[in-house]
């Protein structure tokens, strides 16, 4: 597990988080049970935001809600100074009805449906991403019916290739997102974005990947958008205001992975401010506005989901399985990207870790694993397991497969819990049957 005080095990030998003991968890809320850090969370919200303000000035750290989406991540992170940005009408929705300022909100997507631009409108959120022409000329007289000017960015692909799942790349020269600078797409958009009247082209934005561990991608990322700034400059006699230079940072999940506490995330946000700061000066372009949209790095260590074991089965000579209650249908990510974790049994942390565990969850896929070979002591049935670093991607692309119910979302903090998202029940899964 990655260190941090906020997350330890106690004298008992429980994995202990925000001063709650799991047994007190599992006790109170049941399993399959998603645990967020608070204060892990405010922390990074914390160092991001201040890491921007004494390296760069002039820039906002926009939360990537897509990592987690709740009425109350949006409180947390507004109430710290944030902005956030939502990519759906239900991205949004939430955010309004959590109170958040919609005028610190970045509307992203490649395919913003009508009422989702018109809903955007009505909200007065703050920027629009632009994705397409189509985009911008439905948005344009969407924005002309409200008599307003609308602030925009445009997506851009900068063609930089990160290290990371080819699933969370999008960047490269054929990603279904923004417009390639290579080709010479970008320029023409700028220009058609700039000929519309209800539109005001603030400036641009880019999002390499996600769980990008290298920080030179980054600052090759700021070179090549600050040359474009240039670029359009030069041509068009146009400067642009803001740079919103997107998320992607990694964040731990298993050996292999770096383990950065809190306050050593705020070297990506250094280079970032420093290659900018550089580049800029060097290329005489005027200094942006930056944003910054991080996601994952945010909330993902901050999460910890509690599984309770129920049926072991050893094939002998090739695998053991350990079963819990939970699966795909709470974190698809194995299923997805053959994502790896790191599993505790979060009762038994002092004792040896000396057989190896298949974690394999209850839905009917032979891919529904949680995660492959973990060292564990003997397990029973009963016993509780914890799997790190689920804060991200995890609740947010849960569903009901199988129709097993989505587990409800706890807060820790300071040896206290709550409910941020309470429990769905069989009711809520027949809903909307007719
Ligand atoms: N900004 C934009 C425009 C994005 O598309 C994303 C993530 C972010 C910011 C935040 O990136 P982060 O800091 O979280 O890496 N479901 C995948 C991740 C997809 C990321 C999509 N975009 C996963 O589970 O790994």
């Amino acid at each position: 597990m990655n260190a941090r005080n906020t997350l330890k095990v106690n004298e008992l030998g429980h994995l202990e988080i925000g001063g709650v003991d799991v047994t007190a968890l599992k006790k109170e809320y049941g399993t399959p049970l998603y645990v967020m850090d608070k204060a892990y969370i405010e922390d990074m919200c914390n160092v991001y935001s201040k890491t921007l303000q004494t390296e760069y000035g002039n820039g906002l750290i926009s939360y990537a809600s897509k990592a987690f989406s709740c009425l109350e991540i949006y409180r947390i992170v507004n109430s710290l100074g944030l902005g956030a940005d939502v990519v759906s009408g239900g991205e949004l929705y939430t955010a309004v009805k959590a109170g958040f300022d919609t005028s610190k909100l970045c509307f992203h997507g490649n395919n913003k449906t009508e009422a989702e631009l018109i809903m955007a409108l009505e909200n007065n959120v703050g920027t629009i991403v632009i994705d397409a022409y189509s985009e911008a000329e439905k948005l344009n007289s969407i924005a002309k019916s409200f008599n307003k000017v609308q602030d925009v960015l445009i997506r851009i692909n900068p063609g930089v290739e990160a290290h990371t799942h080819h699933f969370i790349q999008t960047a490269k020269i054929d990603s279904k997102f923004g417009f390639s600078i290579e080709n010479g797409d970008a320029l023409e958009i700028v220009k058609y974005v700039l000929t519309k009247e209800n539109l005001k082209l603030k400036g641009l934005h880019c999002h390499i990947g996600s769980q990008i561990f290298e920080k030179k991608s980054f600052a090759l990322a700021v070179d090549k958008m600050i040359d474009f700034y240039k670029i359009v400059k030069d041509t068009l006699n146009y400067e642009f205001d803001v740079l919103n230079l997107g998320g992607g940072f990694g964040i731990w999940y298993s050996d292999g992975d770096a383990k950065i506490n809190t306050s050593q995330y705020s070297e990506y946000i250094k280079t970032i401010a420093q290659t900018l700061n550089k580049s800029i000066k060097d290329k005489k372009v005027k200094k942006p506005y930056l944003i910054l949209e991080p996601g994952r790095s945010i909330v993902g260590e901050a999460g910890i989901t509690l599984y309770t074991v129920g049926n072991i089965k050893e094939i002998k000579g090739v695998k053991n399985y350990a079963a819990i209650d939970g699966g795909m249908f709470d974190n698809p990510r194995f299923a997805l990207y053959q994502a790896k974790y790191t599993v505790c049994a979060a009762e038994k942390m002092n004792e040896p870790t000396n057989i190896t565990y298949t974690i394999a969850g209850k839905c009917c896929e032979s891919g529904d694993i949680i995660a492959e070979d973990c060292k564990l002591p003997t397990l029973n049935e009963n016993d509780l397991l914890a799997v790190f670093s689920t804060g991200a991607y995890n609740y947010s692309m849960a569903s009901n497969y199988n129709r097993n119910l989505i587990p409800p979302v706890v807060m820790v903090k300071d040896g206290s819990s709550y409910y941020a998202v309470k429990p769905q029940t069989y009711e809520d899964l027949i809903r909307n049957d007719i």
